[in-house]
């Protein structure tokens, strides 16, 4: 079974992530870290930032690889996740953006940049901490409804939902890319430790269908299941209907000293 957390809010989320990665860049400068875009994430990102500046940690040395991004979206176009990922992620957290990867989403070369990107992700020796949020699709990285659960990174058609969903960070939902290049569920599952978060009302049947339902594709977030060591951090609306919740928060409430997320 995944770890459930249940927090508070978003800030409480990002603390507990913020101070799992400074342990494991403690441990490891170069780690490998699995960065996801949208909304989701920000907190943790921003509660590391903080704490980075704070106690004066050198995260120069730590590679990531971004779950996705758009497919002919300009890279220098705002809201690419190269650009996302630069301003949200390598310059507040001080990484060398060399060693930051985003999957290629330029036309030009599209029917290889996946095996590429798999190839720059097992020659870095794998990822150590992913990131994940939820669509209310159920999508984890882009990985939408009907992904095989072993696919690894290749191009993906957005469902209607996910472009209408992401349409507040374009001037018109025209504008929202139709095709994305995404970390498929089997990259996901090859990372070493999944953090998925999810916050809101929204994303209340996501994280069910993903922590209680079946195992499906219909669910791509459900891939979680299958994997060692799954730590899903919600607030309570997005825990709203999670049938065991009682007994996820007994078992975070019983935790041993020495466990940690
Ligand atoms: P959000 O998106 O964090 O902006 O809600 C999550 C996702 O679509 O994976």
């Amino acid at each position: 079974m995944a770890e459930i957390v249940i927090v508070q809010n978003a800030d409480a989320a990002g603390e507990l992530v913020a101070d799992a990665i400074l342990r494991l860049v403690a441990r490891t400068p170069d780690a490998v870290l699995g960065l996801a875009t949208g909304s989701t994430p920000l907190s943790s990102y921003q509660a590391l930032a903080a704490k980075v500046a704070a106690q004066r940690v050198d995260l120069g040395s730590v590679r990531g690889f971004a779950l996705d991004e758009y497919v002919g979206i300009p890279v220098e176009h705002p809201e690419s996740y190269r650009s996302v990922i630069n301003r949200e992620v390598v310059q507040p957290l001080g990484m060398n953006p060399e060693l930051v990867h985003v999957p290629n989403g330029a036309l030009d070369g599209i029917q290889t940049a996946g095996d590429e990107y798999e190839a720059a992700i097992l020659a870095a020796g794998g990822i150590d901490l992913q990131i994940l949020g939820i669509g209310r699709t159920g999508h984890v990285g882009f990985n939408e409804p009907g992904s095989s659960l072993s696919s690894l990174t290749r191009t993906k058609t957005l469902t209607e939902q996910t472009r209408i969903d992401n349409a507040r960070f374009f001037d018109s939902i025209d504008e929202v890319p139709v095709h994305c290049i995404t970390q498929g569920l089997g990259t996901i599952l090859r990372a070493r430790h999944l953090v998925l978060l999810a916050f809101g009302e929204a994303k209340a049947d996501a994280i069910a269908a993903a922590v209680e339902g079946p195992v499906t594709a219909s669910q791509p977030g459900s891939v979680i299941q299958l994997h060692p060591h799954a730590t899903v951090i919600v607030d309570e609306a997005a825990a709203s209907k999670l049938a065991n919740i009682d007994y996820y928060r007994h078992v975070w409430n019983t935790r041993f000293d020495w466990e940690e997320l």
